[in-house]
């Protein structure tokens, strides 16, 4: 699963730019067992709505660690990024240096292309307000990911279960549903059709 994207992921920290880009602190989160555990189920959920023709556009995408998977192991998918962080373009880019992607540097609150994608990939929807779902088009196959983590100061939109999660993004037909219970905190994981 996603853990073998890890070594591959420091083989790019070679790069001085790369390595000048992200702290250790950013590493280590981004690799920590809640996090491993959590892009697995999310892949799982991608698996409940891959097509083999699906096109993604994958919000709040980070370092480029899902994608990466994504195109390695989905036939005929294609997927663009979207994240407001600029060190992510680069990040992403040198990672996924052999497949063909775009990646936006963008506040998604402000990407006008937010409808033109048949799938939509947000495992950051506690960072940011529920406006990107009210935007895109009903039939939009969707995987999305939230947790009760609300100590974090830029959670600014967490859910305090499933149910309340499912509430707030409304589906026509789930799926896939899922709690995980990590450390401290739960994530949950929804897919289906909005
Ligand atoms: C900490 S990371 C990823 C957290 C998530 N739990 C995950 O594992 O994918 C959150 C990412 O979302 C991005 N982000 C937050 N708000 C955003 C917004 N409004 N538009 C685009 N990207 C956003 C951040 O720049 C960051 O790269």
């Amino acid at each position: 699963m996603i853990e073998k994207q890890i070594p591959k992921f420091f083989d790019i920290v070679y790069d001085p730019k790369i390595a000048s880009l992200i702290t250790l602190d950013e590493v280590r989160d981004a690799f920590h067992t809640n996090q491993t555990s959590s892009k697995n189920r999310a892949i799982h959920a991608f698996e409940s709505i891959y097509t083999e023709s699906n096109r993604v556009l994958y919000i709040g995408s980070w370092f480029g660690i899902l994608t990466n998977y994504l195109l390695e192991n989905f036939a005929n998918i294609s997927v663009d990024e979207v994240d407001m962080d600029m060190r992510c373009s680069i990040i992403s880019k040198r990672f996924n240096i052999d497949y063909n992607f775009n990646h936006y540097t963008a506040d998604i609150n402000v990407f006008d292309r937010i409808d033109n994608y048949d799938t939509v990939i947000n495992l950051s929807s506690e960072h940011m307000s529920n406006n990107w779902y009210n935007k895109i088009n009903p039939g939009t196959r969707v995987v999305m990911q939230s947790n009760n983590f609300d100590i974090i100061e830029d959670h600014t939109n967490c859910c305090t279960s499933l149910e309340d999660m499912q509430n707030k993004f409304n589906l026509t037909e789930t799926t896939f549903a899922d709690t995980l219970k990590l450390n401290i905190y739960e994530r949950y994981t929804l897919a289906g059709i909005k």
